[in-house]
């Protein structure tokens, strides 16, 4: 019996039991599956039949973890990848020849603009950004190759929304392939398909894990692209181990819980740093203060569990805040059990000129909060005494 709500989807999809009638999926620990004869061996590999062949097309345990994100997106198909940025290499390797083009939001993940940057450009693959709040300069960057509307909401780590119907109406209207990467909402808080996406990535190993243990991709939408995808990533080899994969699905039986709490959670340390004298300014998608406070109620059911703030005094005072947290980690992930704080400007966007880090939002004393499941007293508490440091 099929299901219209994410958390029965989440726990309810699964593959077919064995002959010992487990209740919880086994893990497939295998290379490789074995043919009844010739003949079907054969018809296999001329995709005559759907089964098994070899993992690193497909296997049990990914098979599931990948319908479980089909359900919840609302999408046809999908494959599942090693981690969050071999999912979006081959996605553009498969999707892209060489003299196409892409039009991207100028505030997207580090890897993945070092991708457009230094990386597709030797296949002449170039890229065009736009700014996240000037959505009315798109059309201008469109040339007659452009392939792909490229873009992330909320964004890393600024936390601002995107307009995801006007970026699909956009998309639509020239034709072009409509990808976002939803790894910091969650098929739980926003489904970009809704807003005419045709394909979605993930980065799994943030809330989809949500327990900081393993690394994990995954892309779906519409057959015929994922198609492509799948028959590159068959060919070069960037699966998601069946292992990651078993962790993963049984993460998503408890994804909706974990992150209405991670939200709760959210919005109330977002408040606290509202409220303290050391603190600018405060971004949280479900703070009234956010710029795009209405916009962000209207795509995500609740705001996510990244808070980003400004400290007073800039990089020397974000270092000494960093110095000073005792129980919250310093830490490169997001979306684990763990709250974990960054300091972008002096650490993972320390190389960028300070120019480009403020167009996207990075300004010199932001922190960003990947806010935990800790008590929310605890994490207050701690972000308070390394305030008042
Ligand atoms: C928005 C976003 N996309 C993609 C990635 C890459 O994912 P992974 O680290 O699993 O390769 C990350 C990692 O932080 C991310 O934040």
């Amino acid at each position: 019996m099929s299901s219209k709500h994410i958390e029965t989807q989440a726990i309810r999809t699964q593959i077919e039991r064995s002959q010992y009638l487990e209740h919880s999926s086994p893990l497939y620990l295998t290379s490789s599956y074995v043919f009844e004869d010739a003949e079907d061996m054969r018809a296999s590999f001329a995709d005559e039949k759907q089964r098994n062949i070899y993992s690193r097309y497909s296997n049990p345990n990914t098979s599931e973890f990948v319908e479980k994100v089909c359900q919840m997106e609302g999408a046809e198909r999908g494959y599942a990848f090693a981690s969050g940025m071999s999912a979006v290499f081959s996605t553009f390797a498969a999707l892209l020849n060489s003299e196409d083009h892409i039009v991207s939001c100028r505030s997207i993940f580090g890897s993945t603009q070092t991708l457009f940057n230094n990386i597709l450009p030797k296949w002449n693959i170039a890229t065009s950004y736009f700014k996240m709040d000037e959505l009315d300069t798109i059309e201008s960057l469109i040339q007659p190759n452009t392939r792909v509307i490229y873009a992330e909401s909320p964004t890393n780590p600024a936390v601002d929304i995107l307009d995801l119907q006007r970026l699909g109406d956009i998309a639509k209207k020239h034709g072009l392939i409509f990808i976002i990467d939803n790894c910091f909402a969650t098929p739980y808080l926003q489904q970009p398909i809704k807003f005419g996406a045709d394909l979605i990535i993930h980065s799994a190993t943030k809330l989809m894990d949500g327990q900081g243990r393993v690394l994990g991709g995954v892309v779906v939408g519409s057959s015929n692209f994922i198609q492509k995808i799948y028959l590159f990533s068959r060919n070069t080899g960037p699966a998601l181990s069946p292992f990651n994969a078993w962790v993963l699905s049984k993460s998503l039986e408890t994804l909706a819980v974990r992150v209405d709490r991670h939200c709760d959670s959210a919005l109330k340390v977002a408040t606290f740093l509202e409220s303290h004298k050391n603190v600018n300014v405060v971004k949280y998608p479900f703070l009234k203060s956010h710029p795009q406070y209405e916009l962000a109620k209207q795509q995500m059911k609740l705001g996510g569990n990244v808070v980003a703030f400004e400290i007073k005094g800039g990089i020397e005072a974000g270092r000494t805040f960093l110095n000073a947290i005792k129980l919250l980690s310093l830490s490169a992930n997001l979306g684990d059990t763990r709250t974990i704080v960054t300091h972008p400007a002096s650490t993972t966007h320390a190389k960028i000129p300070e120019d480009v880090r403020l167009e996207t939002g990075i300004t010199s004393g932001l922190i960003r909060i990947s806010v935990g499941l800790e008590h929310p007293e605890d994490i207050i508490n701690d972000l308070k005494q390394a305030l008042e440091n």
